[in-house]
């Protein structure tokens, strides 16, 4: 297995909609693997393909972190492939993200609280359930990596704007991280 470098904000296979995966997509299986690898190292929760440069339908969760405060979340380790969200319902609520595209950065983002998605597994096994809570909140921040939206495209554009000079920071790789980046304005 292998660290790939997560590309930072900027970096334009970031911006694209991903397309769908087939079970014959070459070297499938060790991108998914390669993708656990770099998400742990990263201290990641969540990881989407376009983030390590493949525009791939396909993100991986593992949010046993967040196991002490809701229970239901101690072994909520997936793949997600090709996911579609059928519904999405409730009041919006507000939770402080994070992104491992966007270094240093924390941000509140509002969404609805329940989905219903349909998706494959890693071996192509369909499914459809409901998530709720944290659990939907990651689904909902990855699912938006591989509809090519990010967590800025989700903010008023006056805090955009506030967040102006930090931003081009994070794309010229002027931040402090420890995981392995790739910066797409970064001087050599
Ligand atoms: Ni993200």
């Amino acid at each position: 297995m292998s660290i790939l470098p997560i590309r930072a904000y900027g970096d334009p296979v970031l911006k694209k909609k991903a397309v769908a995966v087939t079970p014959e997509h070459p070297g499938l299986k060790e991108l998914i693997d390669n993708m656990w690898e770099t998400m742990y190292k990263a201290s990641g929760l969540g990881l989407a393909a376009p983030q390590v440069g493949e525009s791939l339908r396909i993100f991986i969760i593992d949010a046993s972190p967040f196991g002490d405060e809701e229970p239901i979340l101690s072994d909520f380790k997936k793949v997600f492939i090709n996911v579609e969200i059928l519904e999405e319902t409730g009041k919006t609520w507000s939770f402080n993200e994070g992104c491992l595209s966007f270094p240093g950065l924390r941000e509140d983002i509002s969404r609805p609280p329940h989905i219903r998605i349909r998706y494959q597994d890693e071996d192509f096994n369909e499914y459809e359930e409901e998530y709720t809570g944290l659990a939907a909140r990651i689904i909902q921040h990855e699912y938006d990596h591989i509809e090519g939206t990010l967590m800025v495209d989700r903010m008023m554009p006056l805090k955009r704007t506030l967040l102006r000079k930090k931003l081009n920071n994070i794309t010229k790789g002027l931040v402090d991280v420890d995981y392995k980046m790739k910066f797409p304005l970064k001087k050599k």
